[in-house]
């Protein structure tokens, strides 16, 4: 898979991008992550990206000519299976929506900061806007890294033990059951029996009632989904 993101701030990439399985997955080359900053594709002289909106209003919008050739000029080279808008308006990003990406081959997501962007890159570029919950960051940034990271652990071959994403929470409309590990006992705090008792079909079961009930106790919603 190829991930191409377009942002102002690539620096806020470091950390997430560089570190654990993101980085994992792009040293086996299962994933092939491309940050592009706007500002390169700006032709003003002083490599403006932002101007004031028409009609007044506080805040600066990011301008149409930058994002537009900076997404041209990957899409002569690169067919995209999705042009991603980071946005609180958008889709909410579930694990469903990571499984579906997860098999694209090419995804293009762009980064929106100060008040967004011009609306006729969405009228005309975009074909997919993701939101990451209902609360406003200072920029898409941080969203797309958490859509990057839930979307590359579950490539095949990314994760070591294929069956560990199979088991993460909303995998399967579940949340996870406990987990736990040496000392068995901890200041007189105790590992429950069922999990040394070597028995793996009981362990299963207890897992599978211990996730049903933390589900119905926190995200009802999410049982007969
Ligand atoms: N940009 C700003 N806030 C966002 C959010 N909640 N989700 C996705 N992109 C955003």
């Amino acid at each position: 898979m190829q991930i191409d993101i377009l942002t102002l701030f690539p620096e806020m990439f470091d950390g997430p991008l560089s570190l654990s399985i993101l980085r994992r997955a792009q040293e086996k080359e299962l994933v092939k992550i491309r940050l592009h900053n706007i500002r390169d594709y700006s032709t003003s002289k002083h490599k403006n990206v932002d101007d004031y909106p028409f009609g007044g209003k506080a805040g600066m919008v990011m301008m149409i000519e930058p994002i537009a050739n900076c997404i041209e000029s990957l899409q002569s080279k690169t067919s995209y299976d999705e042009v991603i808008y980071m946005s609180p308006d958008g889709e909410l990003l579930t694990q469903g929506l990571a499984n579906q990406l997860s098999l694209m081959h090419n995804l293009l997501i762009i980064c929106g900061h100060y008040k967004g962007i011009d609306e006729r890159i969405r009228e005309h570029f975009i074909t997919m806007e993701i939101s990451i919950g209902d609360y406003v960051l200072s920029g898409g940034e941080l969203a797309a890294a958490a859509l990057t990271d839930a979307t590359v652990r579950l490539i095949p071959g990314v994760l070591n033990d294929e069956t560990s994403a199979l088991s993460d929470s909303f995998q399967d409309n579940l949340l996870s059951p406990p987990v736990y590990t040496r000392p068995a006992e901890f200041r007189g705090w105790k590992v429950p029996d069922i999990l040394l008792s070597g028995n793996d079909k009981e362990i299963a079961k207890w897992r599978y009632e211990k996730s049903l009930e933390r589900t119905s106790q926190r995200r009802p919603g999410l049982l007969g989904k």
